[in-house]
């Protein structure tokens, strides 16, 4: 069970996408709990703002420390001031994010994600509260919003019962450090194209060979970064060892 706690200034739009399909359900359930809370409730500004100039000129404005600090605080309060959690900002200025940083965090209790907009958020609050700085890949998003929603997405798919049967997190793309190979469903054949013969046999040992063959193939081709990482890890067995 892992509680997602989320600090952004646009909480429908974090709740409604996290809301739907397979992570709805887990929520439900009683899997995950994801709760979005609104960093402009806890301004004491009595217009309700949240940002302002940054010192030393400059365009843009940035996020004030005082109302990410007391979200923060009220998320703490409700947990329990000793309670592990790491809080995570959400910045392209992070460490990349990947599957298995994914199931790592799967396995914390309680995960903050602050999302920034704007410029940015004042440093002072972020060196008081922030444990991991991540990013979703070297572009620019214009909030943070997104880029948590895929984190917690992916984590969430690591939490014991979040998954069912057929939604496999082993047997897909990097489950074991290879893309996934190609799949197919009914009919036998579409727009002329048939179906591979060989998944049509029921002998589980070939198909299970072939998809072998075809994710190593894919990989190949597509990301040869991570073959290279499979076959230092697996390297081919010689078929017929010569004796010492
Ligand atoms: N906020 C803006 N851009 C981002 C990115 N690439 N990753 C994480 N958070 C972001």
């Amino acid at each position: 069970m892992v509680n997602f706690h989320i600090l952004t200034l646009f909480p429908e739009m974090v709740i409604q996408g996290l809301h739907t399909s397979i992570l709805g359900r887990a929520a439900a359930r009683g899997n995950i709990a994801i709760e979005a809370v609104n960093i402009r409730d806890y301004t004491t500004d009595k217009h309700g703002k949240v940002d302002d100039y940054t010192y030393g000129g400059g365009a843009g404005m940035l996020m004030q420390a005082q109302p990410v600090y007391d979200a923060y605080q009220s998320v703490i309060n409700r947990i329990g001031q000793d309670k592990a959690r790491r809080v995570i900002y959400v910045t392209p200025q992070g460490k990349q994010f990947h599957q298995d940083m994914a199931r790592q965090l799967a396995e914390e209790g309680e995960l903050i994600f602050l999302c920034g907009h704007y410029e940015g958020i004042d440093e002072r609050v972020l060196e008081e509260i922030v444990t991991d700085e991540i990013s979703l890949g070297d572009y620019v998003l214009t909030g943070g919003e997104l880029a948590a929603m895929v984190m917690v997405d992916a984590i969430a798919r690591f939490v014991p019962g979040v998954l069912h049967n057929g939604e496999s997190a082993q047997t897909e793309s990097f489950g074991d450090g290879l893309l996934e190979y190609p799949q197919y469903s009914r009919p036998e054949v579409w727009h002329g194209k048939r179906v591979p013969e060989i998944l049509l046999s029921g002998d589980h040992a070939k198909v299970d060979a072939w998809r072998l063959k075809q994710a190593l193939a894919r990989t190949m081709e597509r990301r040869p970064d991570l073959y290279e990482i499979y076959i230092e890890r697996h390297p081919p067995v010689e078929k017929n060892p010569r004796k010492c």
